[in-house]
Protein backbone atom coordinates (compact mmCIF):
# COMPACT_ATOMS: atom_id res chain seq x y z
CA UNK A 1 0.00 0.00 0.00
CA UNK A 2 1.31 3.29 -0.63
CA UNK A 3 1.97 5.91 1.63
CA UNK A 4 1.91 9.74 0.29
CA UNK A 5 -0.65 11.83 1.31
CA UNK A 6 -4.50 12.04 0.47
CA UNK A 7 -5.90 15.00 -2.12
CA UNK A 8 -8.62 16.53 -0.42
CA UNK A 9 -11.74 16.83 -2.60
CA UNK A 10 -14.81 18.85 -0.54
CA UNK A 11 -13.26 17.22 3.11
CA UNK A 12 -13.25 13.88 1.53
CA UNK A 13 -10.20 11.89 1.14
CA UNK A 14 -8.67 10.54 -1.93
CA UNK A 15 -5.57 8.37 -1.50
CA UNK A 16 -4.30 7.80 -5.20
CA UNK A 17 -2.76 5.03 -6.44
CA UNK A 18 -3.13 3.33 -2.40
CA UNK A 19 -3.51 -0.09 -3.65
CA UNK A 20 -0.30 -1.42 -5.92
CA UNK A 21 -1.54 -4.26 -8.27
CA UNK A 22 0.02 -7.13 -5.84
CA UNK A 23 -3.04 -5.83 -3.31
CA UNK A 24 -5.73 -4.96 -6.19
CA UNK A 25 -4.80 -8.53 -7.42
CA UNK A 26 -5.18 -9.77 -3.77
CA UNK A 27 -8.67 -8.23 -2.68
CA UNK A 28 -10.00 -9.33 -5.92
CA UNK A 29 -9.66 -12.85 -5.00
CA UNK A 30 -11.01 -12.29 -1.92
CA UNK A 31 -14.23 -10.51 -3.40
CA UNK A 32 -14.47 -13.26 -5.74
CA UNK A 33 -15.14 -15.42 -3.04
CA UNK A 34 -17.67 -13.43 -1.39
CA UNK A 35 -19.32 -13.22 -4.30
CA UNK A 36 -19.32 -16.99 -4.97
CA UNK A 37 -20.85 -17.16 -1.05
CA UNK A 38 -23.29 -14.30 -1.40
CA UNK A 39 -24.22 -13.46 -5.28
CA UNK A 40 -24.49 -9.96 -5.98
CA UNK A 41 -27.83 -8.67 -7.26
CA UNK A 42 -29.27 -5.86 -8.95
CA UNK A 43 -31.52 -4.47 -5.50
CA UNK A 44 -34.77 -2.71 -6.51
CA UNK A 45 -35.92 0.57 -5.03
CA UNK A 46 -38.62 0.92 -2.88
CA UNK A 47 -40.36 2.19 -5.85
CA UNK A 48 -39.62 -1.18 -8.01
CA UNK A 49 -36.77 0.45 -9.78
CA UNK A 50 -33.69 -1.95 -10.13
CA UNK A 51 -30.41 -0.36 -9.52
CA UNK A 52 -28.37 -0.58 -12.52
CA UNK A 53 -25.02 -1.63 -9.75
CA UNK A 54 -24.56 -5.04 -8.74
CA UNK A 55 -24.55 -5.85 -4.97
CA UNK A 56 -23.41 -7.57 -2.47
CA UNK A 57 -21.76 -7.72 1.04
CA UNK A 58 -19.30 -9.26 3.85
CA UNK A 59 -19.43 -8.94 7.36
CA UNK A 60 -21.89 -9.49 9.92
CA UNK A 61 -24.63 -7.38 7.92
CA UNK A 62 -25.37 -6.63 4.50
CA UNK A 63 -26.75 -3.81 3.02
CA UNK A 64 -30.07 -4.66 1.24
CA UNK A 65 -32.27 -2.58 -0.52
CA UNK A 66 -35.78 -3.80 -1.92
CA UNK A 67 -39.87 -2.32 -1.88
CA UNK A 68 -39.28 -2.16 1.69
CA UNK A 69 -36.53 0.18 1.89
CA UNK A 70 -32.94 0.37 2.36
CA UNK A 71 -31.04 -0.73 5.46
CA UNK A 72 -28.59 -3.60 6.77
CA UNK A 73 -29.46 -6.89 7.15
CA UNK A 74 -27.92 -10.02 8.98
CA UNK A 75 -28.66 -12.29 5.77
CA UNK A 76 -28.50 -12.39 2.31
CA UNK A 77 -31.89 -12.63 -0.01
CA UNK A 78 -31.46 -16.51 -0.39
CA UNK A 79 -31.08 -16.51 3.17
CA UNK A 80 -27.61 -17.16 4.17
CA UNK A 81 -25.43 -15.26 6.28
CA UNK A 82 -22.77 -12.80 4.69
CA UNK A 83 -19.55 -14.06 4.52
CA UNK A 84 -16.99 -12.68 6.44
CA UNK A 85 -15.02 -9.35 5.57
CA UNK A 86 -11.99 -10.16 3.72
CA UNK A 87 -8.36 -9.45 5.30
CA UNK A 88 -7.16 -7.73 2.56
CA UNK A 89 -9.74 -5.09 2.97
CA UNK A 90 -9.28 -5.26 6.33
CA UNK A 91 -6.21 -3.90 6.48
CA UNK A 92 -7.09 -1.14 4.33
CA UNK A 93 -9.08 0.08 7.10
CA UNK A 94 -6.36 -0.72 9.46
CA UNK A 95 -3.96 1.59 7.70
CA UNK A 96 -6.74 4.44 6.54
CA UNK A 97 -9.64 3.75 9.52
CA UNK A 98 -10.09 4.64 13.31
CA UNK A 99 -8.22 1.64 15.45
CA UNK A 100 -10.72 1.70 18.21
CA UNK A 101 -13.59 0.41 15.72
CA UNK A 102 -13.69 -2.11 12.70
CA UNK A 103 -16.30 -2.44 10.33
CA UNK A 104 -19.25 -4.85 10.24
CA UNK A 105 -20.32 -4.28 6.40
CA UNK A 106 -18.28 -4.32 3.15
CA UNK A 107 -20.68 -4.06 0.30
CA UNK A 108 -19.20 -4.47 -2.93
CA UNK A 109 -20.93 -2.40 -5.75
CA UNK A 110 -20.29 -3.73 -9.41
CA UNK A 111 -20.77 -1.88 -12.22
CA UNK A 112 -20.78 -3.00 -15.66
CA UNK A 113 -20.64 -0.93 -19.01
CA UNK A 114 -23.87 1.83 -18.55
CA UNK A 115 -24.38 1.33 -14.78
CA UNK A 116 -24.14 4.39 -12.55
CA UNK A 117 -25.00 5.44 -8.86
CA UNK A 118 -26.94 8.68 -8.67
CA UNK A 119 -26.30 11.45 -5.97
CA UNK A 120 -26.75 10.26 -2.21
CA UNK A 121 -25.38 9.79 1.45
CA UNK A 122 -24.62 7.05 3.15
CA UNK A 123 -27.23 7.22 6.23
CA UNK A 124 -28.48 3.92 7.14
CA UNK A 125 -25.88 3.47 9.72
CA UNK A 126 -26.45 3.63 13.39
CA UNK A 127 -23.98 5.95 13.86
CA UNK A 128 -22.11 8.63 11.63
CA UNK A 129 -19.09 8.47 13.98
CA UNK A 130 -17.34 6.34 11.84
CA UNK A 131 -16.13 6.81 7.81
CA UNK A 132 -16.63 4.76 5.02
CA UNK A 133 -13.62 3.74 3.40
CA UNK A 134 -14.24 3.39 -0.45
CA UNK A 135 -11.84 1.65 -2.55
CA UNK A 136 -12.09 1.51 -6.29
CA UNK A 137 -11.25 -1.56 -8.42
CA UNK A 138 -10.89 -2.24 -12.23
CA UNK A 139 -12.55 0.40 -14.79
CA UNK A 140 -12.35 4.15 -14.07
CA UNK A 141 -15.61 5.91 -12.56
CA UNK A 142 -16.29 9.14 -12.70
CA UNK A 143 -17.07 9.97 -9.13
CA UNK A 144 -19.29 13.22 -7.88
CA UNK A 145 -18.99 15.13 -4.74
CA UNK A 146 -21.74 17.41 -3.38
CA UNK A 147 -21.75 18.78 0.23
CA UNK A 148 -24.20 17.80 3.03
CA UNK A 149 -26.81 19.69 2.31
CA UNK A 150 -28.73 18.69 -0.51
CA UNK A 151 -28.05 20.74 -3.54
CA UNK A 152 -25.43 23.15 -4.85
CA UNK A 153 -21.92 22.70 -6.11
CA UNK A 154 -20.31 19.33 -6.48
CA UNK A 155 -17.10 18.30 -7.75
CA UNK A 156 -16.31 15.61 -10.01
CA UNK A 157 -13.20 13.28 -10.51
CA UNK A 158 -12.07 10.18 -11.74
CA UNK A 159 -11.30 7.33 -9.40
CA UNK A 160 -8.80 4.45 -10.87
CA UNK A 161 -8.07 0.89 -9.55
CA UNK A 162 -6.44 1.06 -6.65
CA UNK A 163 -7.60 4.47 -5.43
CA UNK A 164 -9.01 5.04 -1.98
CA UNK A 165 -11.44 7.65 -0.80
CA UNK A 166 -12.15 8.47 2.88
CA UNK A 167 -15.36 9.98 3.73
CA UNK A 168 -15.21 11.12 7.55
CA UNK A 169 -15.70 13.85 10.20
CA UNK A 170 -17.23 16.53 8.43
CA UNK A 171 -17.49 15.11 4.79
CA UNK A 172 -19.05 11.93 6.40
CA UNK A 173 -22.60 12.45 5.19
CA UNK A 174 -21.64 13.97 2.08
CA UNK A 175 -23.36 13.56 -0.87
CA UNK A 176 -21.81 11.23 -3.69
CA UNK A 177 -22.26 9.44 -6.92
CA UNK A 178 -20.97 7.71 -9.84
CA UNK A 179 -22.38 8.88 -12.92
CA UNK A 180 -20.58 6.58 -15.38
CA UNK A 181 -17.56 4.41 -15.66
CA UNK A 182 -15.30 4.44 -18.45
CA UNK A 183 -16.08 0.64 -19.36
CA UNK A 184 -12.95 -1.41 -20.42
CA UNK A 185 -10.76 1.12 -19.13
CA UNK A 186 -8.75 -0.95 -17.01
CA UNK A 187 -7.47 -5.02 -17.61
CA UNK A 188 -7.80 -5.95 -14.12
CA UNK A 189 -11.28 -7.77 -15.18
CA UNK A 190 -11.05 -9.71 -18.24
CA UNK A 191 -15.07 -9.16 -18.84
CA UNK A 192 -14.29 -4.86 -17.62
CA UNK A 193 -16.01 -3.15 -15.38
CA UNK A 194 -15.82 -1.59 -12.24
CA UNK A 195 -15.68 -2.88 -8.36
CA UNK A 196 -16.12 -0.25 -5.49
CA UNK A 197 -15.68 -1.74 -2.26
CA UNK A 198 -17.09 -0.02 1.16
CA UNK A 199 -16.07 -0.49 4.43
CA UNK A 200 -18.66 0.64 7.00
CA UNK A 201 -19.66 0.79 10.92
CA UNK A 202 -23.41 -0.12 10.54
CA UNK A 203 -24.70 -1.23 13.80
CA UNK A 204 -22.78 1.77 15.85
CA UNK A 205 -20.99 1.08 19.23
CA UNK A 206 -18.63 -1.40 19.73
CA UNK A 207 -20.65 -4.08 18.50
CA UNK A 208 -17.69 -5.33 15.72
CA UNK A 209 -18.10 -9.05 13.85
CA UNK A 210 -20.70 -10.49 16.19
CA UNK A 211 -20.95 -13.80 14.93
CA UNK A 212 -24.68 -14.77 13.50
C1 LIG B 1 -21.33 3.97 -3.01
O1 LIG B 1 -21.58 5.12 -2.73
O2 LIG B 1 -21.84 2.99 -2.42
C2 LIG B 1 -20.39 3.64 -4.12
C3 LIG B 1 -19.42 4.70 -4.48
C4 LIG B 1 -18.54 4.26 -5.61
O3 LIG B 1 -18.91 3.35 -6.35
O4 LIG B 1 -17.44 4.83 -5.77
MN1 LIG C 1 -22.52 5.69 -0.91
Amino acid sequence: MNGDGPLNVRGVQVWRGFLDAAMQARLLTALRDVARAAPPVHPETRSGRKMSVRMTSAGSVGWVSDRRGYRYAPRHPSGAAWPPIPDAALEIWRALGPAAQLPDCCLINFYGEGARMGLHQDRDEASFDWPVISVSLGDDGLFRIGSVERGGKTESLWLSSGDVVVMGGAARLVHHGVDRIRFRSSSLLPKGGRINVTLRVAQGGDRVQQPE
